[in-house]
């Protein structure tokens, strides 16, 4: 186990290499999905944050203070790169802390009590830093109970696999407005496998796919945005995001 799995290094080059040329347009679907959110306080968790390599400084600058939680050591250093300057000019305070975040979520909550958290891209990874992926599963389900009564929102990996790409697809960004439902997922009045077979057939995916064990990490009823990410040309994300507002 350890923060290189699902940053550090590896990430930061990845990152840094690929969000030009085939992550512009999932940065943009991101950006507009939260610019839509609407955070009850002027105070941030951000959880998993790592360098920010596709947040949006346009909604980070609403804040007054972002606590930046990630366990890479690398992370606030890079975050102040790609943010500091929006930061700075917005007059936010930006303070940040190598910690396991989600192990000891309720002591960082806590310490917290009027902040807006997000996870960002952080709980699809979870099954990455455990050899128990049944206790990876059983923790993420209704994972919305540790976030009682709190303001919150996530994106994370909901799936991933290899898609057959076209050189016209390579730069697409498919979108959905979702639902969560008993079933799970619901898209355009289908769910469960449907819905499911739908977001796969709109990446042209092939092979294998991944399940990352996030699909009842919202309360029912909460309204989903489904974000492809190309991740390589021939690797595939659907990210779902949502906003449980208090
Ligand atoms: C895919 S990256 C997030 C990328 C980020 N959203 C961006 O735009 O650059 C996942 C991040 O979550 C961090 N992470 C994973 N598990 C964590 C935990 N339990 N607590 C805090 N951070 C964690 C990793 O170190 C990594 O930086």
């Amino acid at each position: 186990m350890g923060f290189d799995i699902t940053g550090g290094l590896r990430w930061h080059g990845r990152a840094f290499t690929r969000r030009k040329k085939y992550w512009q347009s999932t940065i943009a679907a991101i950006a507009d999905w939260l610019a839509q959110t609407r955070p009850t306080h002027k105070h941030l968790l951000l959880i998993g944050g790592s360098a920010g390599w596709m947040m949006s400084s346009a909604w980070l600058q609403q804040f007054e203070r972002i606590d930046l939680y990630d366990l890479d050591p690398l992370a606030g250093l890079l975050f102040r790169f790609n943010h500091g300057r929006a930061l700075r000019l917005a007059g936010c305070m930006l303070v940040c802390h190598r910690r396991d975040a989600i192990h000891d979520l309720e002591q960082v909550l806590s310490q917290h009590p009027d902040a807006s958290i997000f996870f960002d891209n952080v709980l699809g990874q979870l099954r990455f830093r455990t050899d128990d992926e049944e206790l990876a599963e059983k923790e993420l389900q209704k994972f919305y109970r540790r976030l009682q009564g709190r303001d919150w929102g996530s994106i994370h990996d909901l799936f991933s696999g290899p898609i057959n790409e076209t050189a016209q697809s390579a730069l697409a960004c498919e979108s959905f407005q979702g639902l969560q439902v008993p079933e799970g997922l619901s898209l355009e009045g289908q769910t469960g496998a449907a819905a499911q077979t739908k977001l796969l057939r709109a990446v042209s995916a092939s092979g294998n796919w991944m399940d990352h064990f996030t699909s009842e990490v919202f309360p029912q009823g909460l309204a989903l945005r489904l974000i492809a990410w190309r991740f390589s040309p021939h690797y595939c994300h659907w990210l779902q995001a949502g906003w449980v507002s208090q």
